[in-house]
């Protein structure tokens, strides 16, 4: 993925293009390489795998998903939103370069993964690549992950139901993992109904995986996160960690684990690297 990521972000401007800035191809690829722990381009990845498609193009599809999150970082981290210094061990894009500069390596990372999510190895059929294409937009727009950080910053120092709290870990973080699961079954040409299954195990892996973010955020240190950690409570976020307490969350996401592990049963051995991924997702500790 590594490889793949550094290849597309290049300066070399390509048909249509006049000329890729410098200073913008730089920030973005400070944004995208040297670290994270690429979850969503590797369930891309694993889920295509577990319906026998391996080759290139899926790395093309899962590195457009990567670029959409690392952008979605970038914004996140800015001072008008989580106001972060650190991310993946260093100072953030707005840190390193300036805000205007990270905004603008934020907006190009999003539109670049549209630009490789179209990509002619993404699929042979230009029909798939346009459903892909949508998927992804719905993902991470206004009813997905952006309009889960709208109700994120909307929801600081304000009371909120625990379902509230879902809805909104469901559309910031869990959308695209819901959305790495399902492109991974899209890509390799998988069953509507195993495209079903597929999405309901990102659905689950999404909530575990937003809940396990909270729980680093009140338990873990910077060292082993690669960046601030208490600010939830600080700035009032609406957390199921806030509402409930650390051992029911704990208690939550092994429920969820134990679900999205029920859900890959019927693969048997072959999902054995999908089924790890949840276990890691769910007990990480960075
Ligand atoms: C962090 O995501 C942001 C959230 C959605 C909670 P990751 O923990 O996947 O970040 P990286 O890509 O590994 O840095
Ligand atoms: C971020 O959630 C979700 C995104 C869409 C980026 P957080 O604000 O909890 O992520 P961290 O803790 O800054 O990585
Ligand atoms: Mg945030
Ligand atoms: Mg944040
Ligand atoms: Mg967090």
């Amino acid at each position: 993925m590594e490889t793949v990521l550094e290849g597309l972000l290049t300066t070399v401007a390509v048909d249509g293009e006049t000329t890729r800035p410098a200073r913008l191809v730089e920030a973005m690829r400070y944004a995208a390489l040297g670290g994270g722990k690429r979850l969503r381009p590797v369930l891309v990845m694993e889920t295509a795998a577990l319906f026998g498609r391996t080759d290139d193009g899926v790395c093309i599809a899962a590195a457009a998903l990567e670029f959409i999150h690392c952008y979605s970082l970038v914004h996140d981290d800015l001072p008008a939103m989580d106001d972060d210094d650190m991310r993946r061990g260093r100072p953030t894009v707005h840190k390193a370069f300036d805000e205007a500069t990270a905004i603008l390596a934020g907006d190009s990372l999003l539109t670049f993964a549209f630009d490789a999510i179209a990509h002619d190895s993404v699929h042979v059929d230009p029909l798939v690549r346009l459903r892909l294409s949508r998927e992804l937009a719905r993902a991470a727009g206004m009813g997905g992950m952006a309009g889960g950080q709208m109700l994120d910053l909307e929801s600081e120092g304000r009371e909120r139901s625990e379902q509230d709290i879902r809805t909104l870990q469901a559309m910031k973080t869990g959308a695209l993992l819901r959305y790495a699961c399902r492109a991974g079954a899209i890509l390799a040409d998988a069953s509507e109904q195993d495209i079903d299954r597929l999405t309901r195990f990102g659905e689950i892996i999404g909530l575990a995986f937003q809940l396990a973010d909270d729980l680093l955020d009140v338990e873990a240190t910077p060292e082993m996160t690669g960046k601030a950690t208490g600010k939830d409570a600080e700035a009032g976020k609406a957390t199921l960690v806030g509402l409930l307490g650390v051992e029911a969350t704990r208690t939550e996401i092994s429920r969820l684990l134990a679900e999205a592990q029920e859900i890959l049963s019927p693969f048997g051995e072959k999902a054995e690297t999908l089924s790890a991924i949840a276990a890691f997702i769910a007990h990480r500790d960075h």
